[in-house]
């Protein structure tokens, strides 16, 4: 496995890869890597002859300068895991490297992040679409792969895609859950034993809500009983719970039209916060 810290060497290693006549998956990660991740990899190793992971945390995406600083950092490990899965390149960049100076452009979604993630962690969809952007640019895949747990940045790097041209497919991939339900998630080592015990609540609860919302009950129903429930675990503060058409992320007041539905929630727990969603 190849491990690269400047954009050049990767580059220059990429680009004669691609001369060669490989194809490139590409798995965009910020480290502290988990099966989910290491499923990416498996299913950009199926789809392409050489698979690329970039370990970055990114310092435009976080609005909460103590979510940055508290972000797990695992580099050694993490390249341990890639190796184990047999991925071909690491690219993991300092900030200085990426950022030289801070970009001026700056990326607006529209609708897509008024709302969830968008409305509750202001500009973060901005330094997604940045970031990803120059990702792309560097190492110029011919597949991208992202978890599903992050439903809303699915639909804003497609939509970024789609709007700029980007000569990439990207490949949305099945959220991993543990035994108990909660979705594998990087900030997960970080709750504490007993944050954990309680953490399969949000996905109990999305399930319960999706049996709400199939019986047709309505939205604002739905979102009550989310409300209701956790008041009886006051260890949750839940942030949003949204329903929500899954390709406009728009709100939905009834379930009663063919098509996807999410249910995207947030909530912090213990000081961490957690992202879950079901789609139906
Ligand atoms: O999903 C993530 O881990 C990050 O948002 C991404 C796509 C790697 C961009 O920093």
């Amino acid at each position: 496995m190849q491990i690269f810290y400047a954009i050049a060497e990767a580059q220059e290693y990429l680009k004669t890869q691609q001369k060669a006549g490989k194809t490139i998956g590409f798995v965009p990660t910020m480290g502290a890597l988990h099966a989910g991740h290491i499923s990416l990899i498996e299913s950009s190793r199926k789809d392409n002859d050489l698979t690329v992971c970039s370990i970055f945390v990114n310092p435009t995406q976080f609005n909460n300068p103590e979510d940055l600083k508290k972000y797990p950092r695992t580099l050694e490990k993490d390249c341990e895991l890639l190796e184990a899965a047999q991925c071909d390149v690491v690219f993991a960049p300092t900030a200085e490297e990426m950022y030289p100076a801070l970009p001026k452009l700056k990326f607006d979604f529209g609708t897509l992040e008024t709302v969830m993630e968008g409305k509750f962690r202001p500009g973060h969809f901005n330094g997604v679409g940045i970031v990803v952007s120059k990702l792309f640019h560097i190492v110029k895949p011919d597949k991208a792969y992202f978890g599903l747990k992050d439903l809303q940045q699915v639909a804003v790097i497609r939509q970024m895609v789609s709007d700029l041209s980007f000569d990439l497919t990207i490949v949305p991939c099945p959220t991993l859950r543990e035994a108990d339900g909660l979705a594998m998630s990087s900030r997960n080592m970080r709750l504490s034993a007993e944050a954990r015990a309680l953490a399969p609540h949000i996905h109990q609860l999305l399930e319960l809500a999706k049996d709400k919302l199939l019986n047709r009950e309505s939205s604002a129903h739905t979102q009550a009983f989310a409300e209701d429930y956790f008041r009886k675990y006051p260890e949750f503060e839940l942030e949003y719970l949204e329903i929500a058409d899954f390709d406009t992320l728009e709100p939905i007041s009834q379930v009663n039209v063919p098509g996807k539905t999410a249910i995207c929630m947030a909530a912090f727990l213990g000081g961490v916060r957690l992202i879950d969603n079901i789609v139906f």
